[in-house]
């Protein structure tokens, strides 16, 4: 191999091998730090505290409250959707209520 295709190679393997970590990322689920991050991103302090609200009130008729800290991230996305409709929520008092539980919620 001359030089020229040496280096033909190797930037063509490169490319190969970006193309692979893009495609990785892009898939990957978001870690319970990126979530959390995202979530303080989207949502300002005053939601937040609207969620919290929403929370106390609507989240303590079937059962007792379950506080964030009690679970996961990971759990909460899990559970939060199908509470959110039992508790009858729209669309933006269910995103307050899960910035509020996930910013609080364990790691
Ligand atoms: C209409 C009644 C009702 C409302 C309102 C309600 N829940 Fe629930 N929740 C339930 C029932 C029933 C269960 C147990 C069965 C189940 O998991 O579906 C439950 C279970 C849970 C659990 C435990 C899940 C587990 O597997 O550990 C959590 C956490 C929870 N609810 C959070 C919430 C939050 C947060 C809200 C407010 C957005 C909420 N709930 C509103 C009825 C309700």
């Amino acid at each position: 191999m001359n030089r020229f295709t040496t280096i033909l190679a190797i930037a063509a393997a490169s490319v190969l091998m970006a193309q692979c970590t893009a495609k990785k990322t892009a898939t990957t689920t978001k870690s319970p730090e990126e979530i959390v991050a995202e979530v303080k991103k989207n949502y300002s302090e005053d939601q937040m505290e609207e969620g919290k609200t929403i929370f106390l009130g609507s989240c303590g008729k079937c059962h007792d409250l379950k506080e964030p800290e009690t679970r996961t991230v990971e759990k909460w996305e899990r559970v939060l959707p199908r509470m959110s409709q039992k508790a009858k929520l729209d669309d933006v008092q269910a995103g307050k209520v899960r910035a509020y539980v996930l910013a609080h919620a364990k790691i």
